[in-house]
């Protein structure tokens, strides 16, 4: 992969933006908030040193074997709220398309495939504002995709997975790159109701999940999801509990 590569590659040219492409960096979000331009930036790594993830956790990202990018944009035409779902929905869609692999989004992001041994991880989305003045946000895209179970630590053995160990077959790492990147353009300029209306074809939804609110563990359904992308959950006395952060548990 080379920033040529990924430029010719790319279909929709609706957002001008620079494209970097690094051997090697601590994190593609890191690099992206220090950018001293105020271009929007689609930064792609080979290997990250430390990949971040949701709550202070890092991201496996061994060299070669997955795609580590981040977009970042100005001023984005959608509401901020709904980027997490536009990325994961992104992927879903890239994935679906080049690899006939379908991946299901456990809210708000998380890409999950099911096998018979429960669902495992293959792809993990962190978000985040901008500090300061600036305006702009950071999606910051993680997809295992190459990887051999052994690429991972042993603490995620069980429960994430890759393209490869679903197919048993390699993948181009550029075409899935630039596939997500112009399904991200195109679902960014989209009206909020067609964004959750997509969105919805791709949720698990009917599941059963634990998640935890104002100290509580409460356990549910989930059962839809509103018009701020909020995950409506239903809990055994019919009562509906609104999650507008945290992370779900599926069980
Ligand atoms: C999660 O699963 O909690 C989110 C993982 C996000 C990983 C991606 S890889 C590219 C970008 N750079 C990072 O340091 N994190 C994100």
């Amino acid at each position: 992969m080379n920033k040529q590569e990924i430029m010719s590659r790319l279909q929709n040219k609706n957002l001008d933006f620079d494209v970097i492409y690094l051997e090697s960096v601590d994190s593609t979000n890191n690099f992206a908030k220090g950018y001293n331009n105020t271009k929007n930036l689609l930064v792609a790594a080979k290997k990250q040193t430390g990949g971040r993830g949701r709550y202070g956790k890092s991201f496996a990202s061994p060299e070669g074997k997955g795609l580590y990018f981040t977009l970042r944009i100005n001023m984005p035409p959608q509401n901020p709220v709904f980027f997490p779902l536009i990325a994961a929905m992104a992927v879903s869609c890239a994935v679906s398309s080049l690899c006939g692999i379908e991946l299901d989004i456990k809210w708000p992001n998380d890409l999950l495939y099911k096998t018979d041994d429960g669902y495992k991880k293959l792809c993990g989305i962190l978000v985040e504002a901008s500090g300061g003045s600036a305006s702009y946000i950071i999606v910051g895209i993680g997809v295992n995709i190459n990887n051999d179970i052994t690429d991972f630590p042993d603490e995620l053995k069980n429960i994430v997975s890759s393209l490869k160990i679903i197919s048993g077959k390699e993948y181009d790492l550029t075409g899935i790159l630039c596939e997500t990147v112009d399904e991200f353009m195109r679902l960014m300029y989209i009206s909020s109701e067609e964004l959750l209306e997509e969105y919805r074809t791709r949720l698990l939804l009917g599941v059963d999940i634990s998640f935890a609110q104002d100290g509580t563990i409460y356990k549910g359904r989930a059962a839809g999801i509103n018009e701020n992308g909020n995950l409506i959950a239903k809990l055994e006395n019919g009562e509906e509990i609104i999650i507008q952060s945290g992370e779900i548990g599926i069980l």
